[in-house]
């Protein structure tokens, strides 16, 4: 066992939060009493490239409950919670994640993780992959196959199968339903606010300007719950359909010059780069506050911003006060990068259940299964198997259908009567 943790003595703190997360991650409970009896993962080494929080704490002790050997590392230089690393690090985990890491010291971890061999790896954001596939190719004939958490990942993934790139099979984690309309909408949308009201000092919401760039799974939790802190939401798009679904959803949908003239809060979730430019940062009002919960900090042109600027000053731990040349003040949160997991903790243990549920169950299924080269989604077998435990332990009831209903519901020649 060896690890890089910031500071051992925070373990007891960590183990608490951990303590916290999984009693409210009842579906990852389940899965480890199965686990822990029939050690589906005997033998099997997995490499974890993961936003180290008391969720993911969860999750790999699952892993390791089906006998798993574990090696964790970050998935962002700026979400690790250093008291759940001690935590992990404490009771034998291979873990090597600090916050407020710099570039080399966020690939070096990636590195240490992957020195263990692995056999399968989880990645969110597609860094670790895209490590074993460019400066560790040695490792490919030994990786069986993978899953990947994020939109993002998946966007690089896709990119990796279509270019011929991509030497092993993964999973899309991020595409299945229990995943994305839970997690990305709720917890992404929860988290986000939660991070610009804490990075902020409790920021009034009401009443502002509120610019949502992208109106995709986050984008849409995002701007509901922005919506009902009382903030006038406006959505920026490239996509017309999603465009036309803001609009009829009641908010304001226009271009980001125009949205830049009077937005007071500005939101970037779209898995793209430069969405927030030099040309929109250029008319903001002095004020303004702009944050981003996509998975890379390259949303915001934020060398354009350091470029347009006199001075930096760090008014708070998560709040860069920018200077600008003409004499404004714009405010970025948490560097750029993902403000509802680095100015908050992220995705609520709660959604986090079904979202890690998928990693846990896909890894258990990838050691039976023989997949072709590409990139698979989650079996809907797994995906609702992970809703019915989900809906058991919230005490809700599914009606079933009668032998007739299901007969009707697989022929044809019933029409109008
Ligand atoms: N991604 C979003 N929220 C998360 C969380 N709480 N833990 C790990 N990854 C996350």
């Amino acid at each position: 066992m060896s690890y890089k943790v910031k500071d051992i003595i925070l373990a007891p703190q960590g183990e608490l939060n951990i303590g916290w997360a999984t009693g409210h991650m009842p579906v990852l409970g389940i899965i480890k009493d199965r686990f822990h009896k029939e050690k589906p993962l005997k033998g099997v080494t997995i490499a974890a490239s993961l936003h180290c929080t008391k969720e993911t704490a969860v999750l790999i002790r699952v892993l390791e409950a089906g006998g798993a050997k574990i090696a964790l590392a970050g998935s962002n230089p700026l979400t690790t919670q250093d008291d759940v690393v001690a935590a992990l690090a404490k009771t034998g985990t291979n873990v090597y994640a600090w916050r407020g890491q710099t570039k080399e010291e966020y690939y070096e971890c990636i590195n240490s993780v992957l020195d263990f061999k692995p056999n399968i790896t989880i990645d969110d954001g597609c860094d670790l992959v895209s490590t074993v596939h460019s400066a560790r190719t040695e490792l490919l004939d030994g990786v069986r196959a993978g899953s990947e958490e994020t939109t993002t990942g998946v966007i690089r993934l896709r990119a990796m199968a279509d270019s011929g790139a991509l030497k092993y099979p993964m999973i899309a984690v991020n595409d299945t339903p229990t995943k994305n309309m839970f997690d990305n909408r709720y917890g992404s949308g929860q988290s986000t606010i939660d991070g610009v009201v804490r990075a902020t000092g409790g920021m009034l919401l009401a009443g502002k300007n509120f610019v949502m760039s992208g109106y995709g799974w986050c984008g849409q939790g995002i701007a509901k719950r922005a919506s009902g802190m009382g903030c006038n939401v406006i959505v920026t798009e490239v996509d017309p359909v999603r465009a036309l679904e803001a609009a009829m959803e009641g908010y304001k949908v226009m271009s980001l010059a125009e949205a830049s003239k009077i937005g007071d809060i500005f939101l970037t979730s779209t898995g793209c780069k430069h969405v927030i430019d030099k040309k929109h940062l250029e008319i903001m009002k002095s004020g303004a506050v702009l944050a981003n919960s996509g998975h890379f900090n390259v949303e915001i042109n934020i060398p354009a911003l350091e470029e347009m600027s006199t001075k930096k000053v760090r008014i708070r731990p998560d709040v860069d006060e920018y200077h600008t040349k003409d004499g404004r003040k714009l405010y970025l949160l948490s560097e750029g990068r993902l403000v509802n997991l680095a100015a908050a903790d992220g995705s609520a243990s709660e959604v986090m259940d079904m979202s890690f549920a998928n990693h846990a169950l896909v890894a258990e299924w990838l050691m039976k299964t023989n997949l072709e080269t590409t990139v698979h989604n989650v079996p809907e077998s797994i995906d609702h198997m992970i809703a019915s435990l989900k809906l058991e332990a919230m005490g809700f009831q599914l009606d079933t259908l009668t032998e007739e209903q299901r007969k009707y519901l697989t022929s044809w020649q019933e029409g109008t009567v």
